[in-house]
């Protein structure tokens, strides 16, 4: 077998076999195939396709390539969530203690932010001592104890995908739908969880930009949980704006305590999307039904069970719970501006890519991997879309560690938000679709 022979077999419409899809995955971890071969096999596939086994196949093969998790001693109570990227996007915040505070076990390797979307290891180091990196034995024995942790991705996690993303980016072969689904399912399949929730992002910020496109990654997803004994459902939510008010990491956090604590006033779309991804959890993971999984998940939000499991679980990993009880503590940016509204009205859209952008001007992302983040910068958006406004009026504050940083942020931001005299009925981030 050779690495030509499976590009012309792809090329040419054919469906490659398990060992073919097996040989490319090796060779593309342990680097014995060329960037270029690897970048023509990427583009057949993307011109070709592929069938449910292949994509499953694939998946399989990239999760086999690097280490995997060993979750198996706790059975389908093992939950694991993933959101297609997004701004303002904290739900993991909630979801974790939430299932934890039912019993499950939510053992999750996030990632960091690149880019305008941000990452969940990055807004935990917001709070101080909180440690993302814990040895294996730690990792097991913390969501054992507490039935929650979340640690950093390790680097030898799907190296394949890793490899094979990287080739894609660079080739133009990144929106295909059996490669988006089998690199999003093989870090799954990986991280060892049995029951999986998808939030796959739809709308102007998002990777999927129209729900046709969304729905079909959404069953290619599914078909490879199938295929590999693991139960997965797909949400797909609206992103035509960002979640909640807080864009920016320790600005998220606080928003996702403020939920824990019940104060969701005007961040009912974060809260909404939680419920959403919590009950599906249970359902999948304890076989029960909608109405009694989404009774039982606003139980432990409203009673205040599922902040005291996030206090436990930060505590846990070294945090420092006091600043989750009073986030005054959170160290505030040291220069903040407040955005006017330039007319009266009402705010007719808050473009998502462009916000997020904003946010990384402001210093709340990287524009390279490793780069150094300021956990205080971001966004917060006192009108959303829908929302009426007066000219003056205060539209978001926008905070960061660096005066200039401020000031390049603030023509970017007003680029994002736009104004209209009449009223634009706006749904928020609400679930479009549920794909079991
Ligand atoms: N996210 C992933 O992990 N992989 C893709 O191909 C696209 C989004």
């Amino acid at each position: 077998m050779t690495i030509i022979d499976i590009i012309k077999h792809k090329r040419d419409g054919g469906e490659l076999s398990p060992e073919e899809i097996e040989f490319v995955c090796a060779g593309a971890a342990d680097g014995s195939i060329a960037d270029f071969q690897l970048s023509a096999w990427c583009m057949a596939v993307f011109m070709a396709g592929m069938t449910d086994r292949e994509t499953a196949d694939l998946a399989s093969a990239m999760a086999r390539s690097g280490d995997s998790v060993d979750l198996s001693r706790f059975g389908e109570l093992s939950v694991d969530k993933h959101s297609t990227g997004g701004v303002g996007d904290k739900t993991t915040l909630i979801v974790a203690p939430v299932m934890a505070s039912l019993g499950c076990k939510f053992a999750k390797m996030s990632g960091r932010g690149l880019g305008h979307t941000g990452g969940t290891v990055d807004k935990l180091e917001s709070i101080e001592g909180y440690r993302t990196v814990l040895t294996p034995e730690e990792f097991i024995a913390t969501t054992e104890k507490t039935g929650v942790c979340v640690i950093g991705q390790t680097g030898s996690l799907a190296p394949a995908d890793k490899k094979l993303y990287a080739i894609r980016d660079l080739s133009g072969s990144i929106e295909s739908i059996p490669l988006i689904a089998s690199s999003i399912m093989s870090k799954k399949l990986a991280a060892g969880a049995h029951s999986i929730v998808l939030d796959v992002k739809v709308g102007s910020g998002a990777f999927m930009k129209d729900l046709k496109e969304a729905r079909k990654l959404a069953r290619a997803m599914n078909a490879i949980g199938a295929a590999s004994g693991r139960k997965v459902m797909c949400l797909l939510t609206e992103m035509d704006q960002p979640l909640g008010r807080a864009v920016g990491n320790s600005l998220e956090v606080i928003e996702a305590v403020d939920i824990l604590k019940g104060r969701t006033e005007g961040v009912e779309d974060v809260y909404e999307v939680c419920v959403e991804i919590c009950s599906r959890l249970y359902m999948l993971s304890r076989g029960a039904t909608y109405e009694d999984s989404r009774e039982k998940v606003v139980g432990v939000l409203r009673d205040g069970t599922a902040y005291e499991k996030m206090k436990e679980w930060v505590a846990a990993q070294g945090g420092n719970t006091g600043m989750l009880d009073d986030t005054s503590l959170f160290a505030p940016a040291g220069f903040r501006f407040d955005v006017p509204a330039p007319q009266s009205g009402f705010v007719s859209r808050t473009d998502t890519e462009k916000i997020g952008l904003a946010a990384l001007e402001l210093g709340a992302g990287r524009k390279e991997l490793g780069e150094k983040i300021d956990s205080s910068a971001g966004i917060i958006l006192h009108k959303k879309p829908g929302e009426k406004v007066k000219k003056g009026e205060i539209v978001a504050t926008l905070c960061s560690s660096s005066r200039s940083k401020l000031d390049a942020a603030v023509g970017v931001f007003n680029e994002a938000v736009k104004y209209s005299r009449l009223f634009v009925p706006s749904r928020g981030a609400s679930v479009m679709d549920v794909i079991e």
